[in-house]
Order: structure tokens, then C-alpha cells, then sequence
């Protein structure tokens, strides 16, 4: 097994200041659908599982319309926690256990009567714990379409608040879609904001909590080898890539009104770019790091047409639920040019599709080739570096090498980090469950601050309202493929070059996909 003990702990608690134990209540609201059985339950588990969440101080509570028992809401989550290799007798304990934390009220999301009887649920087990040194932590989680957002946040606000007298906090923990463009979206902004602190919000893009969106931080900035090369100077083009290899299955009349730009694009893919391109924050305080992020999407180009490619799947309007007219893009490429000293003319490339050949997420920074090449190697290909956000995490290094043997002749090889290999036996955590202990802990790092939301915004609004009035068209695509063939010209026209005939093996998986 490889070894890996250098392990340098970097003490969050240095940036954040809220008090770690004391009475902890998680309010699941929305918890009878299906963000709440397939995500949110199963990180609270995941994380109690590995003694992150102590049974002395948590309890977990589940609020929706839907008239349910605990028992019931116990049943109807049980199916997402106990799966697979993991039926151990030792998980089955903790799993029984686990489901008695978790208590149901119901109620409406608008109504004083329902967030009153929470409150009041919340409270007694704020006494039961009968600690009055302690200070009670109350965390909010809404998974609930945000169209209901300003109504329970007024709830929470009026009914629910922790009772300040004992110390501690109250946060909320929301998630995309934030609005469908600017202005819908700043008014969400403004109706949250005024009941709540920025310090209280926390607002999901769940990509950055992937454990490789994370190392780019330490990537970038730990090591020599990047800080010369990082720039416009070296780098020819960078690309950071979204597909999936199905389509929008039973989340067709959702999807429909937002569109892979809105629902990739604009959060998880311009998160990823604000990560490769942003300068050294001051330290690792949250508020430095954001700051970083904050400036590259100001510097941020206003989007030419010429360099957008929009599609939709043959059989995407199928579904009942899409209208038959729809021009939805369910792939796009959109160039993305930042106007600073680093990134002038340096295309950042973001490519997002459903239904493709594959599923995979990566990033792939293309530079440029040697001058003077002595070896006459440059027609096989440029060094890349890539990230492969998943699945498989690996990072890996596209460089020439001489290949073995008696005659000098080049090869494309790499230097490849995969981290099932590297790292056997260590779990790679999901996104949610770093995400909610992040919040437990009050560390903002990972989540999208407001001036970061408006700012990114801003750029694809006046695209997004173009492709809405139908300015833009899509173009179809066949399901499993790579998407629309324009869009490989434009990744090509904007200088890309792609390596044929090499193909990155992953150490421990057998041979994959071209890369
Ligand atoms: C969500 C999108 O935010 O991310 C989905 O709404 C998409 O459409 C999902 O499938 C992808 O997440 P992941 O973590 O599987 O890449």
C-alpha cells in the first residue's frame, strides 16, 4: 500500500470563531422528497457514521407538508442508507440508531402553526439536553424548490430562531437554482438577505465540495512546479468538461426551464474556472479565498455568440413533460476570456452535455508547444495537465518521453497521480457530507458568497435571455455521442489540439476511454 503520512492538518478553527458542541439540531425541511432521501439523509448518516455528528448533542428533524409518522419517515429514507457492501451488523446498529435521531413534524412552508410546533419539537430537545453551559446550534436545511424559499426563511425567522440568550447560532443551508437570471435572482438575494446575515447563508454548489475541486487550491498554490507556468505565457487553452451519459429522465419539465447552462454551466463549471484562474489568496480565511473568486468573474469578458455552441438530444422532447417546441440546450460549449494580466487571450472553454458517450467531469489545461523542438515531437501532441474530477479522481501530466528501447524515437506518456491507487483504503468523502459538516463547523470557504452569485450571473444573463427569445438555436445531437460536431470545430478554432491516438490508462481500472 502506498504511503502517505505527510499529512499536514491545517486547523480550520484558526478562520472561524462559532463554538463547536453544545445542542445541535438539524432541520431537514423538505425532508419527504428527493433531494432529502438521496443526498441530505444520507450525508447526515455518512457523517454520524464516522462519529462527526455525536449522539449526545444531535438531533436530526424532518419537516414537510406530507402527513407522515416518524416511523413512516423513517421507512421511506431507510432504503437510501442501507446499501450495498456496507450491510454490516456494525452499520445496521448504527444505522437503527442513526433513524431513532430523526423525528417528523408536519406542516406548510407559509404557516406560523406548522414552524411553531417545530420549534417547539426543536426546543424540547434543546432542554432535554438540559446543559445550560452549552450554547444550541440550530442548522436549517432546505431542500425544497427555492420558489418557497423567502416564505420558510420568514418561518424560520419568526418561529424558529435559536433563543440567543444561551449562545451559539442559527444557519441555512440552500442550494440551486438561485433565481433564473440577474434580476430574479438578486430579488431571492434581497428577500433572504434581509432576514438573514451572509454569515448565516450557506449556499451549495455541491462541486465544491469534490475532493478534487478542493486540491486545486493546494495544487496551485503548495507547489513550485505550477507558480512560473500558470499563465497565459505557457498555458495555450484550458478546459474544464461536464458530461453525463444520460439524459434528463424524469426530470424533463424541471430541466426544461432551466437548461444545462443554468444547471451546470453557470455554478459548478464557472465555480471549477474561478478555482484555476483566481490569484494566491492573502491566507485560507474564507472571505480572502472568495475574494479571489469574486475578481476573476469581474474580469470576465461579456460572451460572444460566435463563440457558443448550444444543443439538444434527439428524443429529449419525448418526454411529456417538454414542450414540443422546447429549445432547452441540453449541451453547451460556451469560450469564456478573462481580461486580466494572467489570462489575457487564453480561452477558458466550458463544455457541459446530457446524454453523451460518457460520463466524466475533468479538467484540461493544454500548453503550449516547446519552441525550437528538436525532436520534431510536437505533432504528437502538447503537455497537458489534467484533473479528473470523476469519476476515477486522478490527476495526470501528458508529457513526451523517450521511448524504451535502442532508437531515440518520442512517445506521449504521463505522470499519473490516480487516487485509487495512490490512496487505497481512504474514502473519498461525498461533496454533501464535507458541505454539511463545513456548515457545522462555520467555515464558508466552499460556498458561493452573494456577490459571487450576482457576479456570475452577470455573465451568462445576456446569453441566457438570447438562447430564451430564441436568438440562439440549438442544434441537435445524437444521444451517446459527443454532441454537436460544431462544437469540437469551435474548441479547435479557439486552439485546442487534440492528441490522437493517446490514450491515458488509469493505473488500476484497465483501459479507458480515449482522454
Ligand atoms: C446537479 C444537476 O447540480 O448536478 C444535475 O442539477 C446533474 O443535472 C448533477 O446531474 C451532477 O452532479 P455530479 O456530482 O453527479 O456530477
Amino acid at each position: 500500500m502506498a504511503s502517505y503520512s505527510r499529512i499536514n492538518s491545517l486547523s480550520r478553527d484558526q478562520f472561524v470563531t462559532a463554538p463547536e458542541t453544545g445542542c445541535l439540531s438539524i432541520v431537514v425541511i423538505g425532508a419527504s422528497g428527493d433531494l432529502a432521501k438521496k443526498k441530505t439523509f444520507p450525508a447526515l448518516f455518512k457523517l454520524y457514521r464516522q462519529e462527526f455528528l455525536n449522539s449526545d448533542e444531535v438531533h436530526i428533524f424532518g419537516y414537510a407538508r406530507t402527513k407522515l409518522s416518524d416511523h413512516e419517515l423513517r421507512n421511506r429514507i431507510h432504503g437510501y442508507l442501507a446499501q450495498g457492501k456496507d450491510a454490516s451488523d456494525e452499520h445496521s446498529e448504527k444505522l437503527s440508531k442513526f433513524l431513532q435521531l430523526i423525528k417528523y413534524v408536519s406542516g406548510s412552508y407559509d404557516s406560523e402553526e406548522g414552524f411553531s410546533a417545530l420549534d417547539k419539537e426543536i426546543s424540547q430537545h434543546e432542554t432535554s439536553k438540559n446543559n445550560l453551559e452549552e450554547s444550541l446550534r440550530r442548522l436549517f436545511y432546505l431542500a425544497l424548490p427555492p420558489s418557497v424559499y423567502p416564505s420558510v426563511c420568514k418561518m424560520i425567522k419568526n418561529c424558529c430562531m435559536n433563543k440567543a440568550d444561551r449562545g451559539g447560532w442559527t444557519r441555512i443551508i440552500v442550494e440551486k437554482p438561485f433565481g433564473k437570471d440577474l434580476s430574479s435572482s438578486e430579488e431571492l438575494s434581497t428577500q433572504i438577505g434581509e432576514l438573514f446575515d451572509e454569515q448565516q447563508i450557506y449556499r451549495i454548489d455541491h462541486y465544491l465540495g469534490k475532493e478534487l475541486v478542493q486540491n486545486l487550491l493546494v495544487l496551485r498554490f503548495a507547489n513550485r512546479f505550477f507558480l512560473p507556468l500558470w499563465n497565459r505565457d505557457h498555458i495555450d487553452n484550458i478546459q474544464i468538461v461536464f458530461r453525463e451519459d444520460f439524459g434528463t429522465e424524469g426530470r424533463g419539465g424541471y430541466f426544461d426551464e432551466y437548461g444545462i447552462i443554468r444547471d451546470i454551466v453557470q455554478n459548478h463549471l464557472l465555480q471549477t474556472l474561478c478555482l484555476v484562474a483566481m490569484e494566491k489568496p492573502v491566507s485560507l480565511n474564507p472571505e480572502h479565498i472568495r475574494d479571489e473568486k469574486v475578481k476573476v468573474l469581474q474580469s470576465i469578458v461579456p460572451i460572444n455568440d460566435e463563440e457558443v455552441v448550444l444543443g439538444q438530444y434527439d428524443g429529449y422532447r419525448d418526454d411529456p413533460t417538454v414542450p414540443n417546441d422546447s429549445n432547452t440546450p441540453t449541451f453547451a460549449t460556451v469560450i469564456l476570456r478573462i481580461h486580466n494580466e494572467r489570462w489575457e487571450g487564453v480561452p477558458f472553454i466550458l463544455k457541459a452535455g446530457k446524454a453523451l458517450n460518457t460520463r466524466k467531469a475533468d479538467i484540461r489545461v493544454q500548453f503550449k508547444e516547446v519552441p525550437g523542438d528538436i525532436f520534431r515531437s510536437q505533432k504528437q501532441g502538447r503537455n497537458e495537465f489534467v484533473v479528473r474530477l470523476q469519476p476515477a479522481e486522478a490527476i495526470y501530466m501528458k508529457l513526451t518521453v523517450k521511448h524504451p528501447g535502442l532508437e531515440l524515437s518520442t512517445d506521449q506518456s504521463e505522470m499519473d497521480l490516480s487516487y485509487r491507487d495512490r490512496y487505497q483504503g481512504v474514502t473519498i468523502p461525498e461533496a454533501y457530507e464535507r458541505l454539511i459538516l463545513d456548515t457545522i463547523r462555520g467555515d464558508q470557504q466552499h460556498f458561493v458568497r452573494r456577490d459571487e452569485l450576482k457576479a456570475a450571473w452577470e455573465i451568462f444573463t445576456p446569453l441566457l435571455h438570447r438562447i430564451d427569445n430564441r436568438e440562439l438555436k440549438t442544434t441537435p445531437y445524437k444521444p451517446g455521442s459527443r454532441g454537436p460536431a460544431e462544437s469540437d470545430k469551435l474548441v479547435e478554432r479557439a486552439g485546442y489540439v487534440r492528441t490522437h491516438g493517446y490514450i491515458w490508462i488509469p493505473p488500476t481500472l484497465g483501459r479507458s476511454s480515449p482522454a
